[in-house]
């Protein structure tokens, strides 16, 4: 058994990270996100009742569980306190004690909010963020112009740093891009009430982790978006603006990953997509708003009805190359029960040739043609079955099928939205 399990999306986001994650955290001591913002939006049902995190780890539920949030996350104080509100009226306990934000975490303040909707708004180079201030936020960390959690509580630095900051931001709020800009004296007031209700969570994550992983604890690592939203090797420059790759685990979190460590890439049984950007295999006819509502395939963070089409092979292929992964669990295998025939990916046709893996022009892929092999359906309904002997041959034939063409082997399927809809096939923990 490892020590550690990396959990990361390997398509466009959206795959079932977060049921996974809060799947294996009953064994877990610690869950920690290395990555994204509140861009993210993980679902998790149990018992019945949907919860829908952003920022806080999927671990939440699992009352013995500590929940990271390291410094390669960007993070919005208040999306943060808003969400522990949410959590405690739901019961959940002794939340400060259980939730660990980072010291050295970038916030997302306002004029980063502005400025990702200012550029939205804009009819070029539209990427269809979730206008949370993810890219904006990331852009003044890598330009040092960043403000740190830790900043909350040296009134002084965070006054002058804010000071430069707000006199560059709001020239290109209002005269640039002519929107309303950011006052000095509001911003103060709100960042002081802030830094005192985020007191309680503050810790040095890296220090705490390491301890942790010294004393053998198990850890799991939560990645969010996926790896074809990877600002490097995603579909660049519909891509977010962080690494979603699982080597972002160490580097996120200022601490090694574990040598006996998992890494488990996410897929779901067909591709989704929200925002703009190329998408092969996307169908635009009725059937791909059949599988749109059979799915119930809306953004968990913007509600956005997404971009639904066939599993694309390629993109798998080539995500799992990029990420170094072997180990894949598959969601959504019951939204495809009752469909006679499976469309899957395995080559893009571009000016007469074949493609085989996602090429760094990615404009090119909006142009391909894919490629499909059709492999047969299953009609069962997969939402009782728990034995991995249970699977409907045609089921394991497509499981089969994906193994082999991307060189991993399947660990898990998810059958349904709830905690227990799994087929554990290879246990991770
Ligand atoms: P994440 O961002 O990767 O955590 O995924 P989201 O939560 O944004 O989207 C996944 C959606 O699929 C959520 O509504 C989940 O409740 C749901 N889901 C996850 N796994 C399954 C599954 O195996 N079957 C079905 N029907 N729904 C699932
Ligand atoms: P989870 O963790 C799906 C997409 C946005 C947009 C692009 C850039 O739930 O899988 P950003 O706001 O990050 O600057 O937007 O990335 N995107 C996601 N799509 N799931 C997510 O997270 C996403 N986070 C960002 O739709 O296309
Ligand atoms: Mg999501």
């Amino acid at each position: 058994m490892p020590q550690a399990v990396v959990i990361i999306g390997v398509q466009w986001g959206d795959e079932g990270k977060g049921k996974i994650v809060d799947y294996y955290a009953s064994s877990a001591d610690m869950v920690a996100r290395f990555q994204g913002g509140n861009n993210a939006g993980h679902t998790l049902v149990v018992d019945g009742k949907k919860t829908i995190l952003h920022l806080i780890p999927s671990g939440i539920l699992h009352p013995h569980a500590k929940c990271l949030i390291g410094s390669g996350v960007v993070v919005d104080p208040e999306n943060f306190l808003q969400e522990v509100e949410i959590l405690r009226k739901a019961g959940i306990a002794n939340l400060e004690e259980r939730i660990y934000l980072s010291d050295r975490c970038h916030l997302i303040v306002d004029y980063h909010k502005h400025l990702d909707a200012a550029r939205e708004s804009k009819k070029a180079g539209k990427i269809g963020t979730t206008k949370r201030g993810i890219g904006p936020a990331y852009e003044d960390r890598a330009s040092r112009r960043g403000l740190r959690v830790a900043d909350l509580y040296n009134e002084s630095a965070f006054e002058e740093k804010l000071k430069e900051n707000l006199a560059e931001k709001n020239f290109l709020l209002k005269q640039y891009y002519g929107v309303e800009s950011v006052s000095m004296e509001s911003f103060l007031a709100k960042y002081k009430d802030i830094a005192r209700k985020l007191k309680p969570f503050v810790r040095d994550v890296s220090a705490e982790l390491f301890q942790a992983i010294d004393e053998d604890k198990k850890i799991l690592y939560e990645g969010a978006q996926g790896v074809l939203l990877d600002v490097d090797y995603g579909t660049y420059p519909y891509v977010t603006s962080s690494q979603t790759l699982p080597s972002q685990a160490a580097l996120g979190l200022g601490a090694r990953v574990p040598k006996d460590t998992l890494f488990v890439g996410v897929i779901k049984a067909y591709s989704t997509r929200v925002g703009e950007g190329p998408f092969p295999t996307e169908l635009t006819d009725a059937f791909g708003d059949q599988l749109r509502e059979s799915g119930s395939e809306y953004g968990a963070t913007t509600g956005r009805p997404r971009r639904c089409g066939w599993l694309d092979l390629v993109a798998v292929k080539y995500a799992v190359q990029v990420s170094g992964i072997k180990n894949l669990a598959i969601t959504k295998a019951d939204v495809l029960s009752g469909i006679s025939e499976l469309k899957v990916c395995i080559a893009y046709e571009y000016q007469g040739k074949r493609i085989h893996t996602i090429p760094a022009d990615t404009s090119i892929l909006s142009k391909v043609k894919p490629v499909y092999e059709t492999l047969p359906g299953w009609n069962e309904d997969l939402t009782q079955v728990r034995n991995p002997q249970d699977i409907p041959q045609s089921l394991q034939n497509y499981l089969r099928f994906i193994e082999n063409f991307t060189g991993t082997r399947i660990n898990l399927v998810s059958t349904g939205a709830g905690r227990e809809a799994v087929i554990d096939i290879q246990k991770a923990f």
